[in-house]
């Protein structure tokens, strides 16, 4: 369903109106694609503040892949913010603020953002590192907390597609509080990632990665870069690699399934047996497996396993999901349990089958779909939130376990309103606070949802796991 308002303020009338009636403006944002891979505008700026030291030259390293960067001391930034013509202006700030242990030292926050913001591109990204906040030391926690807030905030205020994110780097240890060389290193998928157009519906979000001793029991296993060779990785990091996504017929399952079929993925492509025709054209079109399959049937993980091209798979998406909408005092039981049927009970039951059978190879990667009504909650979904909400807490609970047991990652992609059939059949006043109420004030694409599932299944994310990440323009809801 075409976003009228949006192509509305797109035009010199609709613009004029809009900005006259101060109403909201959505900035067109820059998706991925070969012919444009960065993000707009020059050189992405690299500060830190206070006593921060992340592991410079490993740092230096992670921005390389990212595009052209320039390292500033705080003390000489300022003049910078005068910047003017969009390839003058920085395309990301990346702020190292991994060591700020107490309260005072967030001044150096302040004093290393507020002159550099207004040379940030429109699209452009202000990414600020932290450490996890300490159990042993509250004077920390409470710095590195008091991140989060400003970094939610800061995301609130940016204007044009810009956005900002805090991603937590693990510290080496409490006498030497800053990111080993091999923790930035096992952050680089996530840095390049957060870098990029794929990541332009995200906004606001919180992003903690393990330390490098812990991610790499469920790093690269399943081959060093796949059987094209390291060369070819970059351009198909999951080469070698099969993948099941359920849903895959239409909406975001589809284009989880196309993303991961251009990253080189063989992609086994689920939908229920009424979808065939839509999933063995694209199944085609992706030359992966079509799989007609409910995948609310009792022995759908044995299925499943039984049609994998070799018996097992490095990447689940559970993407299959149902609305059944009433407020709880007209819904009957029929729609209650459906929807906690299709959307949690299957994804539990079918992971845990296809964990059983060892069919999920070590180095793999699990993503499960919830939604920002399972973390906010939302009217006439006490259903659907319920069953979203589970979906986070299987999240939560299995990660470590499938980490240490079965060397795989488990993490919920935990979309907004995105643009698909399922939400063009929402009634048109609910759909347009759905597009408008984020600070991106536009609806997301499948695109978005799919990249986000892409960088969390790539070979380098072993230490990207147990996180809920919300790709949602950071709507009001939740976020
Ligand atoms: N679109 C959004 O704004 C939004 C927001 C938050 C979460 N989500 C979640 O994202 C996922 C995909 O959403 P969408 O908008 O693309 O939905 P959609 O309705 O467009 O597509 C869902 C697909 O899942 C398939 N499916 C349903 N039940 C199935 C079953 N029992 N077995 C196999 N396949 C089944 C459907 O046939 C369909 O092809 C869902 O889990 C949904 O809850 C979507």
């Amino acid at each position: 369903m075409a976003d009228r308002y949006f192509h509305l303020t797109r035009t010199r009338p609709g613009r004029f109106l809009s900005k006259r009636l101060g109403l909201p403006r959505p900035e067109p944002l820059r998706r991925w694609s070969a012919e444009r891979p960065t993000l707009r505008g020059g050189p992405l700026l690299h500060l830190t503040a206070g006593q921060s030291r992340c592991a410079d030259a490993a740092l230096a390293a992670a921005l390389d892949g990212c595009g052209p960067h320039v390292r500033t001391d705080t003390a000489g930034i300022s003049g910078i913010s005068d910047t003017s013509g969009t390839d003058a202006h920085h395309s990301a700030v990346v702020l190292d603020a991994t060591g700020i242990r107490a309260v005072a030292e967030l001044r150096a926050v302040h004093e290393a953002l507020h002159p550099v913001l207004r040379s940030l591109a429109p699209g452009g990204r202000v990414l600020v590192l932290g450490s996890p906040p300490s159990a042993e030391d509250h004077h920390q926690a409470a710095a590195q907390q008091a991140l989060e807030g400003f970094v939610r905030s800061l995301a609130k205020e940016l204007t044009r597609g810009r956005t900002a994110q805090l991603l937590r780097l693990p510290v080496a240890s409490a006498e030497r509080p800053q990111p080993a060389e091999a923790d930035v290193r096992a952050a680089e998928s996530t840095l390049r990632f957060l870098l990029s157009p794929k990541s332009a519906f995200l906004s606001g979000q919180v992003i903690e990665v393990a330390g490098a001793a812990d991610s790499t029991s469920a790093g690269r296993a399943s081959g060093p870069t796949g059987p094209d060779g390291p060369a070819a990785a970059d351009e198909r990091p999951l080469g070698g690699r099969t993948a099941l996504v359920t849903g895959a017929a239409r909406g975001i399952g589809e284009a989880v399934a196309s993303t991961l079929a251009r990253d080189g993925a063989h992609v086994v492509c689920l939908d229920v047996p009424g979808a065939e025709d839509r999933l063995s054209a694209l199944a085609a079109r992706l030359e992966g497996t079509a799989l007609p399959l409910d995948i609310a049937a009792p022995d759908a993980g044995e299925r499943i396993a039984a049609a994998l091209p070799d018996g097992a798979l490095d990447i689940l998406v559970h993407n299959a999901g149902i609305t059944r909408d009433r407020r709880l005092v007209n819904m009957s039981a029929e729609r209650w349990e459906s929807v906690l049927e299709v959307n949690l009970d299957s994804v539990l039951r079918s992971t845990d089958q296809l964990l059983r059978a060892g069919a999920v190879r070590r180095g793999g990667r699990i993503v499960a779909t919830a939604s920002i009504a399972g973390i906010a909650g939302n009217t006439g979904q006490t259903n659907y939130a319920a069953s979203k909400a589970g979906v986070i807490g299987m999240v939560r609970s299995l990660a470590p376990r499938a980490a240490a047991e079965h060397g795989v990652t488990v993490n919920a992609v935990a979309p907004g309103f995105i643009e698909t059939e399922m939400t063009a059949a929402v009634p048109f006043l609910v759909r347009e606070a759905g597009r408008r109420m984020n600070s991106l004030s536009q609806g997301g694409l499948p695109v978005d949802v799919a990249e986000t599932t892409a960088w969390l299944a790539h070979p380098d994310s072993g230490g990207v796991r147990g996180q809920v990440v919300r790709v949602c323009g950071q709507s009001l809801l939740g976020a």
